[in-house]
Formats: C-alpha cells, sequence, structure tokens
C-alpha cells in the first residue's frame, strides 16, 4: 500500500543523526502516550477509534445520511471548531471545486453548507434566505451542547425548519450529534424526539472527526466513510507497531517541530499546493493552537496556499524575520490532467511548456519554492500523500492527531485541554449580562 511519507532532509538545524541523539526524549513522549498515562489520558478515545468503529456503527451512520440526502438538496452542518472542522476538511478536500455551480456532481449528493461557527447576523440571515427556496435538513453538532455560536444558530434555523415543514416533519429532518447524557442540546434532542448520534466522553473536540461528528456529514456529502475509516486504521497499525524513530514518521514529525522549536522556530507554516486543502489547513490550526498553545508556550500553526499566498506572504517568507518553518503536505498526483495547449502564435511566450500538465508545473514549483525558501534560512519538512482520496485523508488525520499528541508531551503539557478558550466567553457572558 502506497502510504502517506515524511521527509525532513531540507530541516537546516539538524541532521539525521542529532534527531537520533533526541530519541530518548521522543520515546518517552510515546510511550507515555500508548501507556494511556499522561496528561489529560481521560481523552484518549480518538487513540483506538479507527479500530474500534464497528460495521454497525458505520451503517448506522450510513443509513442515516442516506435518508438525510434523499430529502435534502442542503444540509446545514452546525458546529464550531472541533464540532466542524473536520467534516469541512474532508469534504472540501474531495467535493467538487465547483460543487455549489454545480449541483450534479458528487453523485447528486446534497450541498453541505456550515452554521453556528461565527456570529454573523449578515451570514445568518443569507442563508435563511437560500433555505427559504431549498429543501434541506440540519446536523446539529455540540459535544458540551452549551457552545452559544452554534446554539444562537440552531434556535434560528430550528425556527425556521419547524415553520416551513411544520413541527412533526421538521423533526425528521434535524439531526443531533452531543454528548451521551449532558448539554442542553442533549436535553432538547430528547424532548424533540431528534435522530441523536453520540460523542464519547473520551474524545475531545478536535479529535473528534473520525466520530459521526465527522463521519456523518462526510457521508452526506457522498464520500466513502469506510475508506477514510480504514485509511485512518492502516496508519493507527503502522504508528503503533513501528516504535523506532528511524520507522515512526510520526515520532519524526513532532521530534523535528520540537527541535526547530527550541532552535527557535515559533511559527509553523503548514503549505499546500492544493487549494482543496485549505480547510484541511484550517482543522490543523485548530488541532495544534489549541492542544499545544498553553502555559506560554507552543508553536504558532499558520496556514498558506501556494503558489496563490506566494503573491501575498512570500516575500515574508523568503526574507522576513527568521522565526519560522514551513511542512508542506506535498500531493503527488491529481485526479485530472490538463495538458498546456499549443498556440500557433505563441504571443504568451509559453509554449515551451507545451503538453505538461498543471501538476507536472505545480510540483517543479513546488520544488523551486523549498529551494528558494531553504535557501532564506526557512526549515523544511515535508509530508508527502501520494493523492487526495477517502483512504489518504484517514492517513493524514491519525498521524496529525498522534504527531499532536506527541508534540504535547514533548512540551510536558496537556494537549487535550483548552482551558484558555473559556476567557473570551466568561467576558461575553458578562457583558451580555446572562444570568448565572
Ligand atoms: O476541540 C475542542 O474541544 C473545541 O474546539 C470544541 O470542539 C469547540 O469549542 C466546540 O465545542 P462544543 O462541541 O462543545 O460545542
Amino acid at each position: 500500500m502506497n502510504m502517506i511519507q515524511f521527509d525532513f532532509s531540507q530541516s537546516i538545524l539538524f541532521s539525521k543523526d542529532e534527531l537520533q541523539n533526541h530519541q530518548e526524549e521522543i520515546s518517552n513522549a510515546y510511550q507515555t502516550l500508548l501507556a494511556k498515562n499522561g496528561k489529560g489520558n481521560d481523552f484518549l478515545g480518538w487513540l483506538d477509534l479507527p479500530a474500534d468503529i464497528d460495521e454497525n456503527t458505520l451503517g448506522r451512520i450510513q443509513n442515516c445520511a442516506n435518508g438525510l440526502a434523499r430529502q435534502s438538496e442542503v444540509v446545514v452542518v452546525i458546529g464550531i471548531g472541533g464540532s466542524y472542522l473536520g467534516a469541512r476538511a474532508v469534504i472540501e478536500a474531495l467535493q467538487h471545486s465547483y460543487k455549489c455551480l454545480n449541483p450534479f456532481s458528487d453523485n447528486h449528493a446534497p450541498l453541505i453548507t456550515y452554521a453556528g461557527n461565527n456570529m454573523s447576523e449578515d451570514c445568518i440571515c443569507e442563508l435563511l434566505e437560500v433555505l427559504d427556496q431549498k429543501d434541506y435538513s440540519l446536523i446539529v453538532i455540540s459535544k458540551s451542547g452549551t457552545t452559544t455560536e452554534p446554539a444562537i444558530a440552531f434556535r434560528i434555523l430550528k425556527k425556521h425548519c419547524e415553520d416551513k415543514y411544520g413541527k412533526n416533519l421538521a423533526k425528521n429532518r434535524i439531526v443531533a450529534i452531543t454528548d451521551q447524557s449532558r448539554g442542553a442540546l442533549k436535553t432538547l434532542a430528547d424532548a424533540e424526539g431528534y435522530e441523536s448520534f453520540v460523542i464519547p466522553d473520551n474524545v475531545g473536540g478536535r479529535y473528534s472527526v473520525l466520530t459521526p461528528v465527522g463521519l456523518l456529514p462526510i457521508a452526506v456529502a457522498g464520500f466513502d466513510i469506510k475508506k477514510l475509516v480504514e485509511g485512518a486504521k492502516q496508519m493507527r497499525s503502522q504508528l503503533m507497531n513501528l516504535n523506532s524513530l528511524e520507522q515512526n514518521i510520526a515520532q519524526q514529525y513532532a521530534l523535528s517541530r520540537y527541535l526547530l522549536y527550541k532552535a527557535g522556530k515559533k511559527v509553523e507554516l503548514m503549505v499546500s499546493f492544493t487549494p482543496k486543502l485549505t480547510f484541511f489547513i484550517e482543522w490543523y490550526k485548530q488541532l495544534f493552537g489549541e492542544s499545544e498553545g498553553k502555559e506560554n508556550k507552543g508553536i504558532f500553526p499558520a496556514g498558506a496556499i501556494f503558489s496563490t499566498d506566494l503573491h501575498s506572504l512570500g516575500q515574508y517568507i523568503q526574507q522576513g524575520e527568521r522565526h519560522l518553518f514551513e511542512t508542506v503536505i506535498s500531493v503527488q498526483k491529481t485526479h485530472f490532467q490538463v495538458p498546456i495547449p499549443m498556440d500557433a502564435n505563441n504571443i504568451d511566450k509559453l509554449n515551451y511548456l507545451e503538453g505538461k500538465s498543471i501538476q507536472d508545473i505545480n510540483l517543479t514549483a513546488e520544488e523551486g519554492t523549498r529551494m528558494a525558501h531553504v535557501d532564506g534560512n526557512v526549515p523544511n519538512l515535508r509530508i508527502i500523500v501520494p493523492q487526495i482520496d477517502e483512504e489518504n485523508l484517514g492517513e493524514l488525520i491519525y498521524f496529525f492527531e498522534f504527531s499532536c499528541a506527541l508534540g504535547g508531551y514533548l512540551l510536558n503539557i496537556n494537549p487535550f485541554d483548552q482551558p484558555g478558550v473559556e476567557a473570551y466567553k466568561q467576558n461575553m457572558f458578562r457583558l451580555l449580562g446572562k444570568p448565572q
């Protein structure tokens, strides 16, 4: 099987031998994770998810997805942070780039749209305008069941749905994904009789993409959740069984980041040369930002899409402050080819590219950019992905989750909590006069 690979040969600040000198540190982090006796060890459910998820659960998710897809032109996924980014990362990587203009792409699957991840009044009004005209369903996702942004969006969309379809029929268009027993969403879902799925207690939001949180929206969008889980399972088996730094790519990646951080590289710029991974990078930012950024420590996770952003951030990366390193998710193969055509007049002087595919040129741009940035003292790490499909995305998800947990343990912090997120909420509630 052609799995994803990791390359740190252009990391500038350490050699393969120097990486090996830190074998003990990464090995301790690895053993702590596998022995499940480190910080936050009550949130390690994600570690075994791909192996534990059974056919029945996948079947139930798929059946529910089929039902929603049959009755909907649009499905609105209501959630914020870990309760929507994983699904969106996978859906936007796999779906037709012009899905909204080409509704018959992706096997006639409904268009997935998102709400409850901001508090823009204009956005929700515009969504309601669209939903007036479309048949739709709602998937509302909140582990705590009390997060303000999705709760407000759900209150508004639930009312719209009930006004449009009537309270009884609306029930069949709403699915809730939440805690097994706690929270306002759980109470509401029980009271209204919505179909519900559970987010396991021991899986935090940003590690939940391989639970119904990610799998249900991905299945509604028409993608193969079995293959996604299978990819994650393959990666899990590799990372669990290959326990030496020499062989284990998550150990290599986590340790490389850590050594670069210790050497003063405080920003990781996660880069892809395909815009299809824009939301995958958003998911990565949340996973690493919330996991590592605490106790005045942690790499700042940033993102860019090249070559687009070479024309905006490229100047800074080449010659600005030397506090960043790049990690490139390098996708080797595309699904389609568009060769550059011959032009008899060659006024644009592009005939030297005739017959090359855009992907040939994109990979060459990637190589040229790597050489330039390494020359400019930007360490470069590379995650090599054969192509974008469900299996490889499953591998990538598990690889990043595992690496992130190792990275947290290297920093000696709890990678599974997010106490800092409460600060803005407390101020907002006080300013809004929320009753105690
Ligand atoms: O990773 C996390 O735990 C967070 O980003 C949550 O997913 C996010 O805050 C949403 O929380 P909830 O699912 O409880 O609404």
